[in-house]
């Protein structure tokens, strides 16, 4: 899947993406996070968060959830890098979610963890606002999601990075009950 997706031309936003970004991490987690779609860094190295939203989602999975981030798996709802990083337009959305849901299936998270807006609207419901369902637990299909607020977010209000850091103390508990990871 990953060679199918660095090769896809299935909407717009092919044409001016330096490369897609799949997503990397383990295969085995119990853990999925899903973002929004690449920036310009992911763009330039092809892998997930490796800008400054992503250190923030790295130190938050150290310090919180006391796991490395290549024990979870990180992805985003569209491969590849939006022009300027506008918000993906709903038929790019429609047209990268055949590989979101393909790996949802694969991996079989015990729980999502959604990342923002986009990533909640792809996932669950358009019509929910983030910040009246962060940190709460939703099953659908038989999986479970927990959204959060995107780490960008976080990056840009003190009030909301204090929020995401608390849903994560409430995704390690569980974690800890849904995956018996322990840790
Ligand atoms: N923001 C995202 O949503 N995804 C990334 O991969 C990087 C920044
Ligand atoms: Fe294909 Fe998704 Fe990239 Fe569009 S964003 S070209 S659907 S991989």
């Amino acid at each position: 899947m990953r060679k199918e997706i660095q090769a896809c031309r299935k909407c717009r936003l092919c044409e001016r993406r330096l490369q897609a970004v799949p997503g990397e991490g383990d295969l085995y987690s119990p853990l999925l996070f899903v973002g929004e779609g690449p920036g310009q860094r992911e763009d330039q190295q092809g892998r997930p968060f490796v800008g400054p939203a992503g250190v923030l989602l790295e130190s938050l999975i150290q310090s919180a959830l006391g796991l490395k981030r290549e024990l979870v798996y990180i992805t985003n709802i569209v491969k590849c890098r939006p022009p300027e990083n506008r918000d993906p337009l709903p038929d790019e959305v429609e047209a990268c979610r055949p590989y979101l849901i393909a790996q949802i299936s694969l991996i079989a998270p015990a729980l999502v963890c959604i990342l923002g807006r986009h990533s909640l609207h792809t996932l669950l419901d358009p019509d929910w606002s983030i910040s009246a369902v962060h940190g709460k637990l939703f099953r659908k299909d038989g999986i479970l999601f927990f959204p959060t607020f995107h780490p960008a977010a976080a990056l840009r209000s003190p009030q909301v990075k204090g929020e995401l850091s608390l849903d994560f103390h409430t995704l390690r508990l569980l974690v800890e009950k849904e995956a018996r990871l322990g840790a």
